[in-house]
């Protein structure tokens, strides 16, 4: 049978580091707040309870959690008074009787659902604390981890180190796996008499020792347990993460020809057989079909592209942007709220926004869906196999019908009828022989000066 699990994150800091106002979980990778990044690690990992500690900005962090995990359980920390400190305020959630209890922290968005697993795996096979563990030349400030044969006895924080253990390079990600029926009664023995005076959740390890539980370290990659304290961490986490979703997109079958210039979000949904040029950003809410081809330069967000559909180069996808099979969206086109029919070309210079255009209709360059008069947007509906001359603005509300002509150059503020001819335009006239005149004309005036 399935383990149960509750899986509690750690996001009360304020992370004065990053010099921001901003709570420090609420930094975002790949457009997802770092807090989210955790609680989808846990989800994946099959945690069914989800309980947050939040302190600095709370209702900011809650708010970020909710539509991730709308049953998660949202607890205050209201003084940090250290890390075993922020799970007893998820008391309420550990009274309630739980297979493995996952303690992460918020500002390790790099965690996997590999590393997760490990930990909740050692449970299954009998251990009863499983702590993850990393390897680093570089100890410096880690918690080291003590270890006797294969049993861990005891983590020491870098204040508390003698020498001798400062030696240690197998140190403390932060993360554990505990059994849930234990939790509660470590957690009330730890005390706070250490250098920092605070409550430390490692000291669950000795005292866990001492009771001849079975405690056990979990060797995972260090990546998995970077934390994210400064601007500097933030981006270079968000480069390892980005190459993450590159590899995966690549082994899903998609062709990039320069993948590290390429830029993905957490939601960014690319079928096999997808060919992505160089240079691409990929905004929150992408959707692509298979076959599609994204041309280099081009910025995608909250769009949803068809198969075989074709985008830029240079073109903007903004949200609501909806290319059905085979359209066509050029360079240096804008494209809206606004669906593309099927076959649908819009290949040049052009701003389409709050619109819909038919299947196989044709957008000529320079084309402007006027579609706000400074208080409200307004809709311009385009027909199928319709043709719209290159420099048209269409003024909405305003639509073209079916297999309707607007001659270039034409302002449409009238709606036009389906297969009709529409002239937006003052007529041309021609003089016979004016342009000579006015030459001789200006030439006089300039010798005169
Ligand atoms: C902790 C570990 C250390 C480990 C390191 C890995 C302890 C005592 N030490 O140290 O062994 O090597 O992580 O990065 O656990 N938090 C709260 N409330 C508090 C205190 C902390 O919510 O009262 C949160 C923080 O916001 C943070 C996380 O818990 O997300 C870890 O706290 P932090 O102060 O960074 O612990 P470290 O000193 O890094
Ligand atoms: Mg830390």
């Amino acid at each position: 049978m399935a383990r149960s699990c509750l899986a509690i994150v750690l996001a009360a800091g304020e992370g004065t580091r990053m010099q921001s106002a901003m709570p420090k979980v609420l930094h975002k990778i790949g457009g997802l707040p770092l807090v989210g990044h955790v609680v989808r690690a846990v989800q994946t990992a099959g945690a069914t309870r989800l309980a947050v500690v939040v302190g600095f900005g709370a209702d900011e962090v809650a708010a970020a959690v909710r539509p991730l995990a709308a049953k998660a359980e949202i607890f205050t920390q209201t003084k940090r008074l250290g890390t075993a400190h922020a799970v007893l305020a998820a008391r309420a959630a550990l009274q309630k009787p739980v297979d493995d209890v996952l303690i992460v922290f918020g500002d390790t968005p790099l965690i996997e659902e590999t590393a997760l697993g490990a930990a909740r795996q050692a449970l299954a096979e009998g251990a009863d604390i499983a702590v993850m563990g990393f390897h680093t030349d570089n100890p410096s400030g880690y918690g080291r981890l003590i270890e006797k044969g294969d049993r861990l006895v005891a983590i020491v924080e870098e204040k508390e180190a003698t020498e001798a253990q400062k030696q240690i390079t197998f140190c403390n990600g932060g993360l554990m796996a505990v059994r849930g029926k234990h939790l509660l009664a470590l957690l009330d023995r730890v005390e706070n008499k250490n250098t920092r005076g605070e409550y430390y959740l490692t000291d669950i390890v000795a005292l866990g020792a001492k009771r001849k539980l079975e405690v056990r370290a979990v060797a995972v990659g260090i990546e998995n347990v970077i934390g994210i304290n400064t601007r500097l961490e933030l981006a270079e986490a968000e480069s390892l993460w980005q190459h993450r979703q590159r590899v995966a997109h690549l082994q899903r079958g998609v062709t990039m020809l320069a993948p590290e210039t390429v830029y993905f979000s957490y939601d960014t949904q690319i079928a096999a057989d997808v060919l992505i040029e160089p240079q691409v950003f990929f905004g929150c809410g992408v959707k692509i079909a298979a076959r599609a081809v994204i041309h280099a330069f081009s910025h995608i967000e909250g769009a949803e592209i068809g198969g075989a559909a074709q985008v830029g180069p240079f073109a903007r996808l903004r949200p609501g942007a909806q290319l059905a099979q085979s359209a066509r969206v050029g360079n240096f086109c804008e494209v809206k709220n606004a669906a593309v029919g099927a076959g649908a070309k819009v290949n040049h210079l052009t701003y389409i926004g709050d619109a819909s255009i038919g299947a196989h209709s044709n957008i000529g360059a320079g084309t402007i869906t006027c579609n706000y008069d400074g208080y409200n947007k307004w809709h311009t509906e385009i027909g199928e196999n319709a043709f719209i001359g290159s420099n048209t603005a269409l003024v909405a509300p305003v639509r073209v019908g079916n297999g309707a002509y607007v001659a270039s150059g034409s302002v449409i503020t009238e709606n036009v009828a389906d297969d009709a001819l529409a002239f937006g335009r003052a007529r041309q006239v021609n003089k016979e022989g004016r342009a000579k005149e006015l030459r001789a004309r200006y030439a006089a005036l300039k010798s005169r000066k």
